[in-house]
């Protein structure tokens, strides 16, 4: 295609050994809740993920209390009930056709793994987040749409989302819009990979071991071998 590749950025947690920015993390949870939230779901997360990675166990609970999940009750009547740990974030629609409907025919897709799942990753969503301009001259962007030169055919159903100061941090960190974008993408990622900052600290350890062994590995091969001197 002819759009253009995205910035490739320096995320705290793209080197071999380095981990997720958890207070990032947690602010692009923010976001997520206050903005995309009204369109996207993410199915795969549960509240209870949340617990002992980004936050206590009594933070994780008052943001499930905060939401709003549907259910049945005992007669099998439609309710909506404060979340518990083991609920699912809520999905905005009840179905894909609904989705679609509220989004001129585009269903906004679930997040959970789509930080990993476009090409381009993290950088992609950034950019995309961060990419809306003006449609150059004789590109025609119908009702609803919006012209983003990240995007495939540099034509998407998704308006822009985010704008300086669009919402407020409970950390106090300036909201611009590239940090918004930039914290979004962190929690996508951390979301999309949940025992990413295990496996690293794994291959750390591991890594460390290595000339240890080697070690013991060449002087058991000399004595081994020493009879042939
Ligand atoms: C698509 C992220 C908010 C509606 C997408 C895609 C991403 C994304 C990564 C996929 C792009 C692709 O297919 O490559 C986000 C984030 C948001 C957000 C991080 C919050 C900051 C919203 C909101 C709405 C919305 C609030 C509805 C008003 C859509 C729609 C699509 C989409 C309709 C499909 C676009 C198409 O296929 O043309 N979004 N989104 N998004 N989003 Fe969002």
């Amino acid at each position: 295609g002819d759009n253009v590749h995205p910035y490739a950025l320096p995320w705290a947690h793209s080197g071999p050994f380095s981990s997720f920015d958890i207070a990032s993390v947690r602010r692009g949870y923010e976001v997520y809740k206050q903005v995309c939230a009204a369109c996207h779901s993410m199915k795969f997360i549960h509240y209870r993920h949340f617990v002992d990675t980004i936050m206590t166990e009594e933070e994780a609970k008052a943001e499930a209390a905060d939401a709003l999940i549907n259910d049945v009750d005992d007669k099998g009547a439609a309710i909506q009930r404060p979340g518990i740990l083991t609920d699912k974030l809520p999905n905005p629609y009840p179905n894909k056709k609904a989705a679609a409907a509220a989004n001129n025919g585009a269903a906004p897709p679930d997040l959970s793994l789509m930080a990993l799942a476009r090409h381009g990753g993290d950088d992609y969503v950034f950019s995309l987040l961060t990419g809306y301009l003006e449609a150059p001259a004789g590109v025609k962007v119908d009702d609803g749409k919006a012209y983003n030169p990240y995007f495939p055919g540099g034509i998407i159903s998704m308006p822009q989302q985010l704008f300086d100061e669009g919402i407020e941090y409970k950390d106090g960190t300036p909201a611009t819009m590239s940090q918004q974008a930039k914290d979004v993408s962190a929690f996508m990622h951390w979301a999309a990979e949940p025992f990413h900052d295990t496996r690293k600290k794994w291959a750390l350890k591991i890594a460390a071991l290595i000339p240890f062994v080697a070690v013991v590995l060449i002087y058991g091969k000399r004595n081994i071998w020493s009879f042939t001197k």
